[in-house]
């Protein structure tokens, strides 16, 4: 029995012992451009800017062994001929006396100890530059002097990704390789780009604009290009024939499958070390490396200035994340709560903010590009470290919206396209994330930003978001509900309105709730005319809600084209759906009698040990005018999973009505750390949210996937933030509202906000939840909970306060 790893004392790391996961657990490390993930093993894929369009190393998908091929060092004892890999794949079949993998921010180091030697290879990439770095330490622990061979290698696609595995017969016609010896490197580049908008014969005819450098900071004795030549015959990565004969073939292709392969030769003194590094780095055809030097003759000083280089990277890198987490330091009596909260909730909102669904092992990275409603919420943690990293992404992906103020689903930053897929509730996120960055910043100059439409013409930012409230009111139900179309939040309810006639209960609610979010905005700027017209529609929305969407003990979920309920006591599956009833709450358009019933009604039959399943009971025959839903397997995905995202919003719909104990229970059961408690069951990293975890409905209940890339990131570190720490950013300051656990005696935090540091140090002394009468700020008594900003002069404001 294992459970394969743990944090570091820190927190800041989480270190793997045992190699052999129930499944790889991935890393990711990137600057906003170069990307790669990087699993234990050393497995995973780079690109840069779009992991479909741009992909610059390979990974086999549905391989077996699992995770392969990857970004391997080789060593070989020349004397015994013995070989291993420093991150055991893909040697796994050797016994390693150490394994130990350290998944920190933005870089993983392995450890390993194996015919005595201790290997250490850390991977990360620069902040500004566009390559990634392998650095590497060997040391003898044998007591005896070794010879030693080197090989480093890693296998190219170098452009579309999906072509590499659809066309890859033909697509390797259009390689070059060349070693180069002034850079002592070798140089891959493709001869052509195929940037299509989706698969297609017809191909452009462009070139790809790039190179790719491949160094080793050894002297080189050998290289191979061709995969076949240095792999060999019916052989894998795991024994190369050029390893095992120790040479290599000096191949440079002009046609054929890519890898990059180097080898070097080096003697290590008994019980000493040695250091090298390996470097693959990206630029643009004709342009100069920044980081692999011109080596001529590779003089010793030049290779001493590299390293320190590469250190001095490194250590920048470990700045930008010190930096991002001094944004908020929690210190609750719950240590898990706080090593989610301190670290990896906020790291994970900061990988979805770049990856989107986009790039991970469960996210191919080949379909969906970036989702325009996940973007949207995915700013949620970002704008807390790097608002102006927000302001411009929310001005680029609002060139994705049409001119009548719909929205692509989805798209592609590189190609600039993307699908109209008429989901519902696409559009309506625009505003969200709108309110939400003025809500942190205040930075109301965005909103006069011309942003040019997907289709023709332009106008503000502010505009942008009143056409996208305008479109979906101008096409609600004649009883002015909110149509469902192609699906909504909820992809696998797609056939409930293919007509156009269906409603959303949930999208309904959705609306009210994205109105309401813009009173105080419309107030702000004085469009009164918008105020009142939004606030009729909320209004009425609230009427028909109540009147045509209870089914007695909660809120339906859909009526079809044809009238029909979705999500009723009355049918045999899908009776009751989580997101209707968090929503009629969070929404404020649920009376409180019928707001208390409907959570009662998701506690009682939607409770899992590991947060909220999202439908009961789980579809367990087709529905074809209901959707995709009903054709997944029971217990998993939108089919009755516990879909996190989904259970983040019950958890601030039971703050929102009161049921503090509760939400904190869901909230908890949900930390990874809780829900992975038995790691053979759950599978996936335990360090990350997942995007579900399997319910009691399926017989692998416990069994998470599709971890890191999910909306539950952003959702319950604010909801953690905002919620139950108590910090509510408004337009003109903060509002102090914790709602905590009762048996918590209190808690400290720290959050930075608009240029100042909030310490805010909470009591508990009547073992409550909530209740703020007054608060002291820097020793000054303020009635109330509201902390407006423009009062204090000072940058660090020590709040205090008692809950009441
Ligand atoms: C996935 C999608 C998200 C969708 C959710 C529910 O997480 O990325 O956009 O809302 O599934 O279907």
């Amino acid at each position: 029995m294992t459970n394969y790893g743990s944090h570091s004392e820190d927190n800041r790391e989480f270190i793997i012992t045992d190699p052999r996961t129930p499944r790889p657990w991935f890393n990711y490390m990137w600057n906003g451009h170069y990307t790669g993930l990087i699993s234990h093993t050393g497995g995973g894929f780079s690109f840069c800017d779009s992991p479909r369009d741009n992909r610059l190393t390979r990974m086999r998908y549905n391989s077996l062994p699992w995770d392969r091929p990857g970004r391997y060092v080789i060593v070989k004892d020349t004397d015994s001929g013995k070989y291993w890999s420093l991150s055991w794949a893909p040697t796994i079949d050797l016994k390693y006396d150490k394994y130990e993998c350290r998944h920190g921010q933005g870089y993983t180091t392995i450890i390993t100890e194996i015919f005595g030697i201790r290997g250490e290879i850390s991977y990360f990439v620069p902040n500004q530059i566009n390559a990634e770095v392998w650095r590497v330490s060997l040391t003898d622990i044998t007591g005896s002097d070794r010879q030693l061979e080197i090989y480093s290698f890693v296998e190219l696609v170098m452009g579309n990704a999906l072509n590499d595995l659809i066309n890859q017969p033909n697509d390797k016609h259009f390689t070059d390789i060349q070693f180069d010896s002034q850079h002592q490197a070798l140089i891959a580049s493709r001869r052509y780009w195929v940037l299509n908008r989706g698969v297609s014969v017809k191909q452009p005819n462009i070139d790809w604009k790039y190179q790719v450098y491949f160094h080793q900071t050894l002297p080189i004795s050998g290289f191979d290009s061709s995969l076949d030549q240095f792999i060999g015959r019916w052989r894998s990565e795991a024994n190369p024939i050029a390893i095992e004969t120790g040479k290599l073939s000096n191949s440079e292709i002009t046609c054929g499958d890519p890898i990059v392969a180097l080898q070097s030769k080096i003697s290590l003194k008994a019980n000493q070390s040695t250091n090298f590094a390996v470097i693959m780095e990206m630029v643009h055809k004709g342009e100069p490396t920044q980081l692999i030097p011109t080596v001529s003759a590779l003089p010793e000083s030049q290779v001493t200035s590299l390293t320190q280089e590469l250190a001095r990277e490194f250590e920048q890198l470990k700045q930008k994340w010190d930096n991002y987490f001094s944004h908020l330091i929690v210190d609750t009596p719950d240590s898990k709560l706080n090593t989610m909260l301190n670290v990896w909730n906020p790291y994970q909102a900061a990988v979805t903010f770049d990856m989107a669904r986009n790039a991970g092992y469960y996210h191919g990275g080949l379909l969906f590009g970036t989702g325009l409603r996940d973007q949207f919420q995915d700013i949620l943690g970002m704008v807390i470290v790097e608002p102006q990293r927000v302001r411009s992404r929310l001005l680029s992906a609002l060139k994705f919206q049409f001119a009548d103020g719909s929205t692509l689903h989805n798209f592609f930053k590189l190609t600039n396209t993307g699908e109209r897929t008429n989901h519902s509730d696409t559009p309506l996120w625009i505003p969200f994330g709108i309110v939400e960055y003025l809500n942190e910043t205040a930075d109301f100059s965005i909103l006069a930003e011309s942003v040019p439409f997907h289709d023709q013409g332009e106008d503000t930012v502010y505009q942008h978001l009143i056409k996208a409230i305008n479109y979906v009111i101008a096409s609600l139900s004649d009883r002015g509900m909110q149509k469902i179309r192609n699906g909504d939040w909820n992809d696998t309810l797609d056939y409930i309105g293919t007509e156009g006639k269906g409603e959303t209960v949930w999208g309904t609610c959705f609306l009210g709730y994205i109105l309401q979010k813009t009173f105080l905005l419309l107030e702000h700027l004085g469009d009164l005319e918008n105020l009142d017209r939004f606030q009729k529609v909320y209004e009425n929305l609230k009427q028909v809600l109540n009147q045509y969407c209870w089914d007695g003990e909660w809120y339906l979920r859909a009526f079809r084209d044809d009238g029909t309920s979705v999500g009723s006591s009355t049918h045999s599956q899908g009776q009751i759906f989580l997101n209707a009833q968090s929503w009629a709450v969070i929404s404020g358009l649920a009376p409180k009698d019928r707001s208390d019933l409907a959570l009662a009604s998701c506690r009682k039959h939607l409770s899992t040990p590991y947060g909220m399943q999202i439908v009961y009971p789980s579809y367990t025959e087709v529905e074809d005018n209901t959707g995709l839903i009903s054709r997944c397997v029971p217990g998993k995905k939108e089919n009755g999973a516990v879909f996190n995202h989904a259970s983040s919003w019950f958890v601030l719909a039971s703050v929102l009505n009161g049921d503090v104990e509760f939400a904190w229970e869901v909230y908890q059961k949900m930390l990874p750390l809780n829900s992975a408690i038995d790691r053979d069951r759950y599978e996936v990293e335990p360090y990350v949210f997942a995007e579900y975890v399997t319910s009691p409905d399926h017989i692998t209940q416990g069994q998470a996937s599709h971890s890191w890339l999910t909306g539950t990131a952003v959702w319950m570190l604010r909801i953690g933030l905002d919620y139950l720490l108590g910090f509510r950013p408004t337009f003109t300051g903060m509002i102090i509202d914790p709602h905590i656990p009762a048996h918590w005696q209190g808690f400290k935090a720290t959050r930075k906000f608009r240029g100042k540091t909030l310490h805010l140090e909470v009591k508990n002394p009547h073992s409550i939840n909530s209740g703020v009468a007054s608060i002291l700020v820097n020793g000054e008594k303020i009635n109330g909970n509201f902390l407006d900003l423009t009062k204090f002069t000072e940058s660090e404001l020590r709040i205090s306060l008692e809950l009441t």
